[in-house]
């Protein structure tokens, strides 16, 4: 049976375009839609462009009430009856009852070699502290921020003249190697680890 497949996105979703252009052929899974919480993410008119049916929910009219924002974002989970959930570039934190909803169901690609560098500016923090190897995971989601079962992991070397902008820019195209074959996997069954070096 054919997995279905929400992707949530915030930003130009390159990830995104990544996932939707490797479900194809005898893949087990479709995208069935993209969401963002930004109207105006580039990566909208990209998946229009890829024939995905998007949405959005602005989180912004909902200020502090996260509640009231995952519940609109539940609503267009609901219509599209999606059997995996995808964040890509998703930048906004879920609570534990959104993510208690989907856990084993959720998967988040994430900057960095978790557990290093859970939350924001992983390049950065990478460099500080003088890593030789930096990377991107892709793990299920829980509760915890950053912080769910690894399913794969794509790994580079630092480069001594790296900065975290390209340092970013090398890892970019690593995370769009990794996150369509951990999905594949996934869709399929399969939990096993994947490590990819770069
Ligand atoms: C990527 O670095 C991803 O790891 C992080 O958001 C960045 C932008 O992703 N979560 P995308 O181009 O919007 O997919």
């Amino acid at each position: 049976m054919t997995k279905r497949v929400a992707i949530l996105i915030s930003g130009g979703g390159s990830n995104m375009v990544s996932l939707v252009e490797s479900m194809t052929g005898n893949h087990p899974a479709r995208p069935v839609l993209v969401m963002s919480n930004d109207p105006n993410a580039g990566g909208l008119a990209k998946a229009r462009a890829l024939n995905v049916p998007t949405y959005a929910v602005d989180h912004k009219p909902f200020g502090k009430d996260r509640a009231g924002f995952e519940a609109a974002l539940q609503d267009a989970l609901e219509k599209a009856r999606p059997d995996i959930i995808c964040l890509a570039g998703f930048m906004r934190i879920l609570t534990p009852a959104f993510t208690s909803q989907w856990e084993g169901r959720m998967l988040n690609i994430h900057p960095s070699l978790l557990p290093k560098y859970k939350g924001l500016h992983t390049h950065a923090r990478a460099l500080e502290a003088g890593d030789k190897e930096h990377g991107c995971s892709v793990h299920e989601v829980t509760a915890e921020l950053d912080g769910g079962p690894i399913l794969g992991q794509a790994k580079l070397a630092i480069d001594p003249d790296d900065t975290p902008d390209t340092l970013a820019a090398r890892l970019l195209p690593l995370e769009h190697k990794l996150y369509p074959q951990v999905l594949q996997r996934y869709a399929a069954g399969d939990r096993t680890p994947l490590f990819i070096d770069g």
